[in-house]
């Protein structure tokens, strides 16, 4: 395999990327993509070494030099210590709600979404299921009217889509555009939401927003967890359903709490959403026998990680009551996933409200993936229901 051959939008990685980072990882498990311009890692430990050492490897470009547009300063680009303030303000609200009350909304449009769709030929998981469970989930949590599924699927996916922008320079500007349009949202629920859930206990506990810079980062984070939940959550439920219908007795073993439990974790660690992240060298330095420059870009391959078999024995088996080795599907150290623990709930509800309903669902075509190196997610997942 030569170096040169990784592309993350090429059609046969787009369907099952696994196999080519398997390859990579054996030849030469950290090498340099000119295309991203970054060293890539695929071992699991080398991911991990970065991910915990915040001082050497960066997330906010401005401590190398870099810069970064005022609306894009968030929790997710800012690091320790202007980051944690912003963090912790966002856990403690996380950490404040009712999430069984979440749950039990959420099984109730989830049962929904099933009721509607019983009975049809063929629909589309991504907009029949995946769509509106995960924006009732975020609006729920974040205490916001939910806004109409459709118009905010389209504003999303054009910030997702910028994400790749590197690869693909046209996503950028109309990202910017969607990201001012979401904005614009997030300004207008901070002012006016009175409905219990995260903004509104953000908004009690920041203070009169007197510091201009915090002010600006709050409102930004708000905008990430709203468009970062949502986006993850969408894949995260198509990948799992996609898995669940190729599977399909993998459904009955999850009857079990326990394999519940553990269960929703392996199918984020068999085809989770987040593919990768990115942080630059502060200085320069080495993982293992590559030298990284001061200010180079270090490309994290969690697709490539999370089936390590250094770290998860017989990676390509989906086992539902894995136990050893934590999966970096929801990253690791100052910038894990702050929505984790929702995130886990929101699939429990999937897959408990799949085992209830007296439906099952049937793969009825051929799935799309979306060309997006990033985000591993399903343009449409085409299913059927039987009984
Ligand atoms: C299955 C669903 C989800 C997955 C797989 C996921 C995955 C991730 C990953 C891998 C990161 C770390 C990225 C990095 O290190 O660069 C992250 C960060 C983040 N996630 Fe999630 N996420 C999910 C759901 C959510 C939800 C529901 C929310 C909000 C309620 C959320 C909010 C965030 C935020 C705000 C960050 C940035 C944290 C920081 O940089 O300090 N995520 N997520």
């Amino acid at each position: 395999m030569s170096l040169t051959t990784y592309d993350p939008l090429d059609p046969s990685t787009l369907t099952d990327p696994y196999p080519v980072l398997a390859t990579l990882r054996r030849s030469t498990p950290i090498f340099w993509h000119e295309g991203m311009r970054s060293w890539a890692l695929t071992r699991y430990d080398d991911c991990v070494t970065v991910l915990r050492d915040h001082a050497l490897f960066a997330r906010d470009p401005r401590r190398t030099g870099g810069t970064v547009p005022q609306p894009s300063l968030s929790v997710q680009t800012l690091d320790p210590p202007e980051q944690s303030q912003v963090r912790s303000l966002f856990m403690n609200a996380l950490h404040a709600q009712d999430l069984v009350a979440v749950e039990r909304r959420a099984g109730r449009v989830m049962a929904a979404c099933l009721d509607e769709i019983a009975g049809r030929v063929e629909f589309d998981v991504m907009t029949e299921i995946a769509a509106p469970l995960a924006v009732a989930v975020i609006s729920d949590l974040l205490g916001v009217d939910q806004p109409d599924v459709h118009s905010f699927a389209q504003t999303s996916d054009a910030i997702m889509r910028s994400m790749d922008a590197s690869l693909d320079p046209t996503t950028a500007e109309p990202g910017r555009i969607a990201r001012q349009q979401l904005s614009a949202m997030v300004e207008t629920w901070f002012a006016a939401s009175g409905r219990p859930g995260v903004l509104s206990h953000v908004r009690e506990h920041v203070g009169p927003l007197s510091d201009a810079d915090l002010g600006q980062y709050v409102r930004n984070t708000a905008r990430v967890m709203f468009q970062g939940g949502y986006s993850t959550m969408v894949a995260a439920v198509g990948n799992a359903v996609h898995t669940l219908m190729r599977y399909p007795q993998v459904l009955d073993q999850m009857r079990d709490p326990a394999v519940l439990r553990t269960g929703v974790d392996e199918l984020v660690r068999y085809d989770g959403p987040v593919q990768g992240t990115s942080r630059i060298a502060t200085s320069t330095t080495k993982i293992g026998d590559v030298t990284v420059r001061a200010g180079a870009t270090v490309l994290l391959l969690f697709a490539a990680a999370n089936h390590d078999p250094a770290q998860f024995p017989e990676p390509e088996r989906l086992l539902l009551d894995r136990r050893q080795g934590r999966h970096l599907g929801y990253g690791w150290g100052t910038h894990a996933c702050i929505g984790a623990v929702p995130a886990q709930m929101a699939l429990r509800v999937l897959v408990n409200v799949l085992l209830q309903h007296p439906m099952r669902l049937r793969l009825a075509g051929e799935p799309l993936r979306r060309r997006t190196a990033t985000m591993r997610v399903f343009e449409s997942l085409p299913a059927t229901s039987h009984r």
